[in-house]
């Protein structure tokens, strides 16, 4: 009975096992690819989740610069205003990036820059000008500071008091 099998069934059930044998393989060799790519996938998503330090930076040198600008111009609601900004960003730094590249970013940050903080916040709160203006420059020092901590000396901020490039009017209402 079994010689009776057509060369046509042979072919067709060694296809099949072929077949079969060649899923089986690409089954279990794609498995552990697909786990992989899924884990990187993740990885990848984490990334994207974690802020770019540079963006908060940048974010907080704008604001940086933006008050200095109220501050030249007297403009003591813009300048307030601005500085709570910085703060924010600052703080914001702290909670969502608080380690780069081996640094302890969060302790740098309260180690260096927040005690800067607060003789602004004083000075401005008097509307005492020149006082506002050197813990300003002490503040900025205390941004350079860090840099040259982290390895990023040759990021170097100024304070861009009567620099402006902003598309904005910083003037002091009448
Ligand atoms: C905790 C330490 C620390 C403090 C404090 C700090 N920085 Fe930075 N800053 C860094 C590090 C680290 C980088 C590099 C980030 C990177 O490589 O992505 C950086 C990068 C930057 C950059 C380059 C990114 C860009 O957008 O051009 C700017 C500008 C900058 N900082 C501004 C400031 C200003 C302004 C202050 C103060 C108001 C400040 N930083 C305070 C650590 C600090």
């Amino acid at each position: 009975m079994f010689d009776k099998i057509s060369p046509a069934k042979t072919l067709y059930l060694g296809l099949t096992f072929i077949f079969c044998a060649f899923i089986t393989i690409q089954c279990t060799t794609e498995q552990p690819n697909n786990d992989s790519s899924a884990s990187q996938q993740e990885a990848q998503k984490a990334k994207e989740d974690t802020p770019e330090l540079a963006d908060a930076m940048g974010q907080l040198q704008t604001y940086l610069h933006k008050y200095a600008l109220a501050v030249e111009a007297k403009n003591h609601e813009l300048a307030t205003f601005y500085f709570h900004e910085v703060r924010a960003s600052s703080e914001g730094i702290k909670e969502n990036i608080p380690g780069y590249e081996g640094y302890d970013i969060e302790r740098f940050m309260t180690m260096m820059f927040d005690p800067a903080v607060e003789p602004v916040e004083k000075a401005l709160a008097n509307k005492n000008w020149d006082e506002v203006r050197q813990k300003t420059i002490d503040l900025v020092d205390s941004c350079n500071s860090c840099h040259n901590a982290t390895a990023h000396g040759f990021v170097k901020i100024k304070p861009g008091f009567n620099n402006n490039p902003f598309n904005q009017d910083f003037s002091a209402p009448e």
